[in-house]
């Protein structure tokens, strides 16, 4: 028996002031993108934001539903819109912010492990790391340099062709 572990490796930035220009933008985009939220329910509206390594930018938000477990996260719903729209082409960056019902976030949240199940697939569908960029309205911001460092021992798809 031997003791094995695992580390991730993020960037922690005091605000986003700090970032390069293309996070920063990208992380406004995100933050503006919450208005586009439906969160009736929980009043907590994330806004997500996709570079594309082709240097188009998507967004996807929250989308609630009266029957609870029928809503989606900002992130999958992100995904869904760029696997349809640009099939092909891999995401370099996704930016995640979010805010509650008087419009206030101050830290970082970090996707839910469905999300995190959704980008490792999209990690191994390209075979290329999603940075993510992690923050609220304002307050401290996170880099982590890819999304499966997110999910360790995650389930992935090559499980499903070893047990062909
Ligand atoms: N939510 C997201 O959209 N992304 C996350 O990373 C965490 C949670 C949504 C789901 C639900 O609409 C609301 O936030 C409260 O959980």
């Amino acid at each position: 028996m031997k003791y094995l572990n695992h580390n991730i490796n993020f960037e922690e930035y005091n605000s986003a002031d700090e970032l390069s220009t293309p996070d920063h933008d990208l992380l406004v985009t995100a933050r503006l993108a919450t208005a586009d939220a439906y969160a009736p329910y929980s009043n907590f509206k994330v806004g997500a934001a996709a570079l594309l390594q082709n240097g188009t930018v998507l967004t996807g938000t929250n989308q609630e539903n009266a029957s609870y477990p029928v809503g989606i996260c900002a992130e999958r719903v992100l995904l869904s819109a760029v696997a349809s729209q640009h099939k092909n082409i891999p995401v370099s960056t996704i930016a995640i912010s979010y805010h509650n019902q008087d419009g206030v976030s101050s830290h970082p949240i970090s996707p839910c492990g469905m999300c995190r199940q959704s980008l490792v697939e999209f990690e191994s569908r390209f075979n290329e790391p999603i940075r993510l960029i992690l923050g609220g309205m304002e307050g401290k911001v996170i880099i982590v340099p890819n999304a499966t460092s997110l999910l360790p021992l995650a389930f992935q798809k090559s499980e499903l062709e070893k047990s062909r």
